[in-house]
């Protein structure tokens, strides 16, 4: 098939989380097998030309009452050359140092603007390239305009066999902007309001996806039945229960040859299922890079997140924290590598300035988080919400038993610790609250100190489990196929999603 990913972050050359690695992974295992797969993105500032090959011809996008006009620069996703990565270059808009932005201003005020820019943009490098795909699929809300203008402004042209996909990676992130940021969209006001992207506070991008793509999905099946319900669907319940193709899930995969402890050039040593009593040496290797007193004794607890309150740092911190509570009354390490919301940075530097077992690294950091999954013994992910999640994936993978809340994806690739009969690949925490999490840590490292030939039965069957990606792309495959045959059956207008 001929699939277009419309995005803006793709593994090493943009990303901010999990998007970037979902987005690279499913191009490359689309590529591998045959498939014509193109990715439009933006060139943002980081992005160098100089390793990219730029078109002659200017790329002319018309948006509000004229045309912006941007420059395209190819370049290629790793090693498979048919993946082929288009950059728009548009400096007044993508000439900067952040995605979404940066230190200083986390959202850059014309977002609305760059992101409605990528979208439309992505109809005309098509055009330009005089290759139309059978599909094109974006992901959260900065392409969310995509399935718009394809019921609005590009309705009735050569994209009406082209089918719409959209993949809600999180729902909690909607752009929403005012109504005055229309304007630049160039889409009649009646058209944007019937395609789901006006709002009583103005507009909602993602609303506007839901509403208009031809089909919309989200990376696991546990949050697919989530997000039906008022308290995880963000305001959005009801128009993912109206859709009457409902809203499907697809579980991601991981990487595995960029999440392999056999071959993972960050870590030392490596090791492998068969050699687990490395992982003891990769533990030390993890306490000296950080600073942690050297001692196989102690469990680690590590943690790999953005800093945000979806993660469940506003049960982990604060005076009464969990994170103080472990520190202090189990005897563990915690070593903790994340960047975000400045007061829970400001938080997690305190607690490790007061505590010699805490260590915290604030930044984003490839190689750290590899040297993290790879050495702790436990992986703490207690998100409030976690549309799939893929550090407990990689933690499995490394033989760090993760220590998760029992929702969305990680309910549906985390299977439940009986310490009576050995079963299991991890500990879901219950309550989801302060105690909740600091009792689940606990039975965690007392059963790691009371039974340790229970806890190597635990990370084997974790470290055997594959979420490869061959089979999550299969059900794009066919996910994609069925859309394309409606669209092509019933026509663009026939479909009402
Ligand atoms: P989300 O996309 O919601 O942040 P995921 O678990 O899906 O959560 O993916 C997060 C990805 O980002 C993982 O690949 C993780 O290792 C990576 N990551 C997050 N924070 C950091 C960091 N500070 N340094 C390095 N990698 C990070
Ligand atoms: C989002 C979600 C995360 C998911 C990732 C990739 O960022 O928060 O759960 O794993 O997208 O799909």
């Amino acid at each position: 098939m001929k699939i277009l990913m419309v995005t803006s972050e793709i593994g090493t050359i943009a990303k901010t989380g999990g998007l970037a690695d979902m987005v690279a992974a499913l191009t490359r295992t689309l590529a591998a097998n045959g498939h014509d797969v193109r990715v439009v993105m933006p060139r943002y500032r980081f992005i160098r030309r100089e390793t990219m090959v730029r078109h002659e011809a200017p790329l002319g996008v018309p948006m509000g009452t004229s045309e912006r006009w941007c420059a395209v620069y190819e370049t290629e996703l790793g090693a498979i050359p048919r993946a082929t990565v288009y950059t728009i270059e548009h400096d007044a808009l993508y000439d900067r140092d952040g995605v979404y932005g940066t230190r200083s201003v986390p959202f850059f005020e014309d977002n609305a603007l760059r992101f409605a820019l990528l979208s439309r943009a992505a109809f005309q490098v098509c055009r330009a390239l005089h290759w139309i795909p059978d599909v094109i699929h974006c992901h959260d809300w900065p392409t969310a305009l995509v399935p718009v203008y394809a019921r609005t402004l590009e309705n009735r042209t050569e994209f009406d066999s082209t089918a719409t996909f959209f993949t809600i990676h999180n729902l909690g992130y909607q752009g929403r902007f005012s109504a005055a940021d229309a304007v630049e969209f160039g889409i009649p006001a009646p058209e944007l309001e019937k395609a789901g992207v006006v709002v009583s506070t103005g507009l909602n991008f993602l609303r506007g996806a839901i509403k208009s793509a031809d089909c919309v999905t989200t990376v696991s099946e546990g949050y697919a039945a989530e997000i039906t319900t008022p308290e995880f669907g963000f305001g959005l319940d009801s128009e993912i229960r109206a859709r009457g193709d409902g809203v499907r899930g697809i579980v991601n995969g991981i990487d595995y040859d960029e999440w392999n402890p056999s071959t993972d050039p960050y870590i030392t040593p490596r090791f492998d299922s068969d050699s687990l009593e490395r992982k003891a040496e990769a533990k030390r290797s993890l306490q000296t890079e950080f600073n942690l007193p050297v001692d196989s004794a102690t469990a680690v607890v590590g943690i790999v997140s953005r800093l945000a309150e979806q993660k469940g740092f506003t049960a982990l911190c604060g005076p009464t924290g969990a994170l103080n509570r472990i520190a202090d009354e189990i005897p563990v390490q915690i070593v903790i590598l994340g960047t975000g919301e400045e007061w829970i940075e400001r938080d997690l530097e305190q607690l490790s300035a007061a505590r010699a077992n805490v260590s915290v690294t604030i930044g984003f950091d490839e190689r750290l988080a590899h040297i993290i999954e790879a050495g702790a013994d436990f992986f703490l992910m207690p998100s409030e919400y976690e549309p799939c999640g893929l550090n407990q994936m990689y933690s499995l993978r490394y033989g760090t038993i993760p220590i998760v809340a029992p929702n969305g994806g990680l309910k549906d690739t985390v299977k439940q610790v009986d310490p009576a009969t050995t079963t299991g690949t991890g500990f879901f925490i219950a309550p989801l609250d302060s105690d909740g999490i600091f009792d689940t840590v606990r039975r965690a490292v007392e059963l790691r100190s009371v039974s340790p030939d229970a806890i190597d039965t635990i990370r084997l069957a974790g470290m055997a489990e594959r979420f490869t990606w061959q089979r999550s792309m299969e059900n794009y495959i066919a996910a994609y196929e069925t859309t394309v045959a409606r669209v092509r059956a019933a026509g663009r207008d026939g479909i009402s999603p």
